[in-house]
């Protein structure tokens, strides 16, 4: 059965969500406050990079499925179902997730709503948020108690956004009625009907399903960079320790790679929010671990800035330094709180003319710190360079051959902040390899 349905904000994930809901049939009307975003997606152009999503959107707009608004009162009057994909990202001065944007979503749709409807939260908010935002809905829709909300987290990662909506490893509905999960049974029933787990339960749990993940994946890292820390402390190598721990199936091998640690719009601010929201709760000691699971990813890049220095000697000041990498992951063009970038401004701060290449993150990495020196390809970034930088782990770097980029750079020098080069290899090429973690 096809639904209509809406979704609010169009960024990575509500782009995503708006071009998968018209794939799965449904008729589909995705609203953004910003006028240009609006009129790209429409035209079928995706304003950030995402594997495959550009393909989805197009096919959905071909198919008539799936349109594009600014306007609240058409949504309101379009959809039965309305998904808010609005940011929460962390406020400025604070360890709390901003939610002006979630209650600006709720309080321009509300007044439009004059007959029964399913709103249904995707953001990652802090537990209590949507019992909240239910009360706020049903206060100022025309429609009243016949306005509904659920809450039904997403998981997707950047770069994988396209398989992982079409193919979730688990569907999560945190809802207050029973009408509420058989209508977003009967949205996500092609995923269902194809093998895709659902887990009920209420609004805070559901909630908490999502920040309890993330706080989960940013643990597993941080403790094998704490392991790493300890193996540079006795010679030891973390590498082959992550290997070891992961095959044990109650570890499991994933998000056990050590180096630079974490970063993006998701696991930094999404700890910070949930240690924020215990410490409301009186709960706050539940978390201190979080505390130190930030502390230890912050120090992995402040390690990575003393690997730089002591591989020249002492002091970066003068010298010329390749960065290999901008996004904070491959496959994304994203650099919010990147590993990569936060460590290349260090150095360049320290006096080191810094040269960056990304493969697809350049131009946001440009607007947000215009002093570094952009280059438009590896040979280009590490020509006479000192040092070369390896920080975001794109396939482009992996496949570099070492010989090759030797015979550019001023010295075969190299940390790879990623641990995903292989280190005989480059050493056979007589680079000085360095690495988190690993002996030199
Ligand atoms: C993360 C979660 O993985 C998604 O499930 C979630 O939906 C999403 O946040 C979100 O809340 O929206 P994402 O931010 O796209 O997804 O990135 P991840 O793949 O989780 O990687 C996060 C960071 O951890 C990256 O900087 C990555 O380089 C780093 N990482 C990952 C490691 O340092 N080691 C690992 O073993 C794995």
């Amino acid at each position: 059965m096809t639904h209509r349905i809406t979704v609010v904000g169009t960024g990575y994930l509500g782009t995503t969500h708006a071009a998968a809901m018209a794939e799965l049939g449904h008729q589909v009307l995705g609203m953004d406050v910003d006028a240009e975003r609006v009129s790209a997606l429409a035209e079928g152009r995706v304003p950030m990079y995402e594997p495959g999503l550009e393909d989805l959107l197009r096919r959905a707009l071909a198919s008539g499925r799936l349109r594009f608004t600014t306007d609240p009162a058409e949504v309101a009057a379009f959809g039965d179902v309305h998904f808010l994909c609005v940011g929460t990202p962390q406020r400025a001065g604070s360890y709390a997730a901003d939610l002006r944007q979630v209650d600006e979503a709720v309080d321009e749709l509300a007044p439009h709503l004059a007959r029964p409807a399913l709103v249904v939260g995707k953001s990652t908010v802090p537990v209590g948020t949507a019992q909240r935002l239910a009360r706020r809905l049903r206060d100022r829709s025309p429609a009243g108690a016949s306005v509904e909300l659920a809450w039904n987290p997403e998981f997707l990662r950047e770069g994988y956004a396209v398989h992982d909506s079409l193919h979730p490893d688990r569907i999560v509905f945190g809802v207050s009625s029973a009408v509420a999960e058989a209508t977003l049974r009967a949205v996500y029933a092609p995923l269902i009907d194809a093998g895709a787990p659902v887990v009920v339960g209420d609004l805070p749990t559901s909630e908490l399903v999502k920040v309890a993940a993330n706080s989960f994946l940013a643990t597993k890292i941080s403790f094998i960079n704490a392991m790493a820390e300890l193996c540079e402390a006795t010679g030891a190598d973390v590498t082959v320790l992550s290997a070891a721990l992961g095959m044990d199936p109650r570890i499991g091998n994933q998000f056990l790679k050590p180096g630079l640690g974490f970063g993006g719009g998701c696991l930094p601010k999404d700890i910070r929010a949930f240690m924020a929201r215990a410490g409301e709760l009186g709960v706050d000691q539940a978390l201190t671990f979080l505390r130190e699971v930030d502390a230890i990813n912050q120090r992995r890049r402040a390690r990575t800035v003393d690997l730089a220095r002591e591989e020249l000697g002492g002091s970066v000041a003068g010298r010329t330094v390749a960065v290999l990498g901008a996004a904070f992951k491959p496959d994304s063009d994203d650099i919010r709180d990147s590993p990569a970038l936060e460590v290349a401004v260090a150095i360049h701060e320290e006096g080191a003319a810094v040269r960056v290449y990304d493969p697809k993150a350049m131009g946001n990495a440009r607007r947000r710190y215009p002093l570094l020196d952009y280059r438009d390809s590896v040979t280009s970034a590490v020509e006479g360079a000192d040092l070369v930088l390896h920080l975001t782990e794109w396939a482009e770097f992996r496949a570099l051959d070492p010989d090759a980029i030797g015979a550019l750079v001023g010295a075969r020098r190299i940390v790879d902040g990623r641990n995903a080069l292989d280190a005989e290899r480059w050493r056979a090429a007589g680079w000085t390899y360095r690495a988190l973690g690993r002996p030199s």
